[in-house]
């Protein structure tokens, strides 16, 4: 099977962490969303969160401006970000689980016990002509659900399978890299389109990255950190060959 170029999300959220660690206009999350373009990015992601902890509205606002590539904007299902949704119209929206206390997205979104108040949340998106995207645990009960509610695209989260990784567990590692790739082949035969991310680094793309049916990644927090020592654009083009090779 070959579902054409990995495409690669460059999520720029952590540009906005350090600018708002000063409070003050540097360094510029636009400008590195357009230097993520013109390093061979497939689009931006970008989570406004409810407390607007690095991404701003205003943010939100240029990307949509400056922006060539498509916004993946993520957000909590809430009617605030809906309403915000509603007045971009981004290319996708990825509706994420968002907890205040939390320091990243920790879990995947719990679809199935949300069914309806997520299908009557998605429904205007989707007239919108946003595409869905439901960033979920690789569970075979939230992605049934996730393909009742009519979403188009789920994007699978890596965060355990990297955990594992970093812990040096390599049992569970090939557990959650078993059923990431079970979880991407079975939300492929119901016809949705399946991306992937939370947590991917160098050293963990590869296996994701060669899954035939994944057609996304989107990658922040490791790609801004190593722009410290490379430089933004070496950072992501290291990536970009990462995944070339593994999908080759
Ligand atoms: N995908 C989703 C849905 C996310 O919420 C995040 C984190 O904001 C990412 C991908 C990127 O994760 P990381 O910053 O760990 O690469």
């Amino acid at each position: 099977m070959n579902l054409g170029k990995l495409r690669l999300g460059v999520n720029i959220d952590h540009v906005a962490t350090v600018r708002n660690a000063r409070g003050g206009m540097y360094p510029d999350p636009l400008r590195a969303a357009k230097m993520a373009e013109q390093a061979g990015a497939d689009g931006i992601t970008a989570h406004l969160r409810e407390d607007r902890r690095h991404i701003s509205d205003a943010d939100i606002d240029g990307l949509m401006e400056v922006l060539t590539v498509p916004l993946n904007f993520e957000m909590a299902a809430t009617d605030e970000m809906q309403a915000i949704a509603l007045r971009h119209k981004p290319h996708a929206v990825c509706i994420v689980p968002e907890k205040r206390e939390e320091r990243t997205t920790e879990g995947g979104l719990e679809v199935a016990r949300e069914e309806n108040k997520l299908a009557h949340f998605i429904a205007p998106l989707r007239e919108a002509g946003c595409r869905v995207s439901i960033f979920i645990a690789a569970d075979k009960r939230q992605i049934d659900a996730a393909h009742r509610i009519g979403a188009q695209v789920i994007e699978l989260h890596t965060g355990a399978y990297c955990d594992a990784f970093a812990d040096g567990d390599f049992a569970k590692r090939d557990a959650e890299l078993d059923a990431l790739r079970d979880m991407a082949t079975y939300a492929h035969s119901l016809g949705l389109e399946v991306h992937a991310g939370h947590g991917l680094t160098y050293e963990t793309v590869a296996p994701i990255a060669a899954f035939p049916e994944v057609q996304e990644l989107n990658i922040g927090h490791f790609i801004i950190g190593e722009s410290i020592f490379l430089g933004l654009e070496p950072a992501i083009r290291e990536m970009r060959r990462l995944m070339d090779e593994a999908r080759a």
